[in-house]
């Protein structure tokens, strides 16, 4: 069923309305005039000046004048694809969400991206990769907005200008255009320790994958799922590939980012053409919903912190497959807009200081970036479930709203109901105690262990996964101008494991320091490291 509004021409849907926009059979102005000739401009004879009366000339410069739209500020380069999502019910006695109930098939819309990159850049440079699924489903649209590492760099979101300031190219040179190889990235994550587990991740062998195909997504933060009777569970979010996490070696994404730069949009979309189409297991860790929100002593709101596949297996509750490659990357790829805040009554937020600002952020730069508020009306962006909202007006709005009483209650249009009982409603808040408190500008202790998790990272690493590590790190340090952020650099290494820290050091030509803090008493987790990992289930 399609939105409860009309186009000016009466149509229903934007797939309709974006046929209007290239059909017939002869090339026309923008107002459906017929054009004979569309290569030269009018003049005063064929030597003469150009005549400002040409209004085709005019139109059509003009409108290409202004064809670019600003690329998003992060995760500017992307490449997407269409697909479907199955859910194999195995979620169900914990989630109301209909599309987790048993043999529900929902359409997705999933974008793979670079963060740090413009939108001209390569594709195989060391850098986090999103993984973002919209889920068109019968009760709206859900957003599981992810990456390929599971932690973050920062544990507040007020801290991410800050971030993407350090790791964006510099301010003087604009160089590096795409990698983490230089000062300001090095000086903010040696200076906010929080950031270690997050940059050791990106200079192991996740940050430069074989392929979108080969990479795990990850929706990091905590989520709370809702059943029907309103019992929580708090979860974490996987998407295991089904062809096996899989990544290139350093010279071969060197070699590539000249030779091929688009390889991995490349990729994506070949193998699609080709019929070999790339698939996923969604899963879930579950934990017990209990007011301390943590999970073996680790803290389920620390966005830095994962909690191992030893102590949560990850369950698997549905399988995703890309079919369908876009027909047009401005109208999909490019205006697709993600947010951590587009969810269906089921699943739920937690507090998370990151997640918070994530849900404020998406909105806000999508009002720039889209051109105002009514970008959920653009055709990629379209819930598949009907659309009865009280919003009106404002910038590039398509639709001719019905009625004269966008207000609810109303006497005069027959009344705009909600939901006819609060448990099919989204945003109904669950029951969770707020903690009294002061108010406080202030992180919690439990988020003050900035070592423990990247060490047991470090000793999950297999030898060849290791050297891959001391490797990246002596080469990205060694682009560094600044003795002291190197120096920096080597101290949390020190924190983390003293072998990594001597052989970085010795590559940089510089003295290892010893620990500021002791080293953590925590044991390996094999399902981080890349080499023999199994997954899917079958
Ligand atoms: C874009 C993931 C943290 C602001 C994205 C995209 C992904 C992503 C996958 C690209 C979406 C697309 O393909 O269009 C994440 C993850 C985070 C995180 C996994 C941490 C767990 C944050 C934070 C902020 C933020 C803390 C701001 C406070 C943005 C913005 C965009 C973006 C502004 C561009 C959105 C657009 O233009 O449509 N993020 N992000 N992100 N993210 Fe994040």
């Amino acid at each position: 069923s399609g939105p409860a509004t009309v186009s000016p021409t009466g149509q229903e849907t934007g797939a309709d309305r974006a046929a209007v926009a290239q059909g017939g059979e002869y090339l026309t102005t923008a107002q459906g005039t017929r054009l004979y000739d569309t290569d030269h401009s009018l003049k005063a004879g064929p030597r003469g000046p150009v005549l400002l009366q040409d209004h085709h000339l005019r139109e059509k410069v003009m409108h290409f004048d202004h064809e670019r739209i600003p690329e998003r500020v992060v995760h500017a380069r992307g490449a997407a694809a269409h697909g479907v999502f199955t859910s194999y019910g195995t979620a169900a006695s914990i989630t109301k969400a209909a599309f987790l109930a048993k043999d529900v098939e929902t359409p997705v819309f999933v974008r793979f991206s670079t963060v740090l990159g413009s939108r001209g850049s390569a594709d195989t440079v060391r850098d986090t990769r999103g993984f973002a699924t919209k889920f068109y489903t019968s009760e709206g649209v859900f957003d599981l907005v992810g990456n390929n590492i599971p932690v973050f760099f920062i544990q507040d979101a007020i801290k991410f200008p800050d971030v993407i300031h350090a790791g964006k190219p510099h301010p003087d040179r604009e160089i590096p255009q795409a990698q983490s190889a230089h000062d300001t990235f090095w000086d903010f994550v040696t200076l906010h320790t929080e950031a270690t587990h997050h940059t050791l991740w990106n200079m192991s062998d996740r940050g430069i994958p074989r392929s979108f195909r080969t990479m795990e997504g990850f929706g990091v933060h905590t989520f709370r799922l809702v059943d029907a009777e309103g019992g929580t569970t708090l979860v974490k979010f996987h998407w295991k590939p089904k062809l096996g996490v899989h990544s290139l070696v350093w010279e071969e994404a060197q070699i590539l980012s000249g030779v091929d730069p688009d390889f991995h949009r490349r990729d994506l979309a070949d193998a699609i053409e080709a019929g070999a189409y790339p698939e996923w297991e969604l899963g879930i860790q579950t934990f017990p919903d209990t007011p301390e929100q943590t999970f073996e002593g680790i803290d389920l709101l620390d966005p830095t912190n994962i909690v191992p596949e030893e102590l949560a297996p990850v369950q698997p509750v549905g399988r995703l497959v890309l079919d369908r490659n876009p027909s047009n990357f401005f109208a999909e790829t490019e205006q697709v807009a993600f947010h951590v805040g587009h969810l269906v009554p089921g699943i739920d937020i937690t507090d998370d200081p990151l997640l918070a600002g994530r849900l404020f952020s998406y909105l806000d730069t999508q009002i720039t970036r889209l051109g105002g508020p009514n970008f959920p009306q653009i055709p990629i962006n379209r819930p598949h479930a009907p659309v009865n909202d009280m919003l009106r007006d404002s910038f590039h709005q398509t639709a001719v709203h019905r009625g004269v009483a966008p207000y609810r209650p109303n006497s005069l249009d027959g009344g705009c109901p909600f939901t006819a009982d609060g448990a099919h409603g989204a945003f109904v808040e669950t029951p969770v105690r707020v903690p009294e408190a002061t108010k406080v500008r202030a992180a919690p202790e439990s988020f003050q262990d900035h070592f423990s998790q990247p060490r047991r990272f470090w000793l999950s690493m297999s030898p060849v996964e290791r050297e891959h590590i001391i490797g990246a790190y002596t080469f990205e340090l060694g682009k560094c101008y600044e003795q002291a952020v190197k120096e920096r650099a080597l101290q949390v290494l020190a924190n983390i494991d003293g072998e990594l820290c001597a052989r970085v050091a010795e590559g940089l030509g510089l003295p290892a320091p010893e620990p500021t803090v002791p080293l953590a008493d925590v044991q390996p987790s094999p399902a981080l490291s890349q080499v023999g990992r199994t997954w899917p289930t079958d």
